[in-house]
């Protein structure tokens, strides 16, 4: 699965938040993630957007090694995540 949310922002450009990329274990390295982030970016284009960008953790080493294989650009600046664990 693959999904992506385009952003529409008041003064800032159209870009594409890609939420989640995941493959069944069965299924990986036979490059399915490549195509539908392919995929992704190229309905991105289509629609106009600027840019695309994704987060995962650090430590997510196939993630991080999709993302660069793909054309990403790690961002210098570091990223900080807040939970709020709601009741
Ligand atoms: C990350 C994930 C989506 C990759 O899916 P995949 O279908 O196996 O990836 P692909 O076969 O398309 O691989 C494309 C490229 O990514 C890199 N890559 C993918 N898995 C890798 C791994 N385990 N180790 C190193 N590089 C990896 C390689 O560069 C690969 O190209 P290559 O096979 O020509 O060397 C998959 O490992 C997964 O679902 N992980 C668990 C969920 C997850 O963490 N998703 C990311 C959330 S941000």
């Amino acid at each position: 699965m693959a999904t992506g949310i385009a952003y529409v922002h008041p003064d800032k450009p159209l870009s594409l938040f890609i939420n989640e990329v995941g493959v069944s274990p069965r299924y990986q390295r036979q490059g399915i993630a490549r195509r539908l982030t392919d995929r992704l970016l190229d309905h991105a284009k289509a629609l106009g957007c600027k840019e695309a960008w994704v987060a995962t953790e650090e430590s997510n080493r196939a993630a991080r090694a999709l993302y660069a294989a793909t054309g990403g650009v790690e961002d210098e600046d570091r990223a900080v995540v807040y939970l709020y664990p709601l009741r």
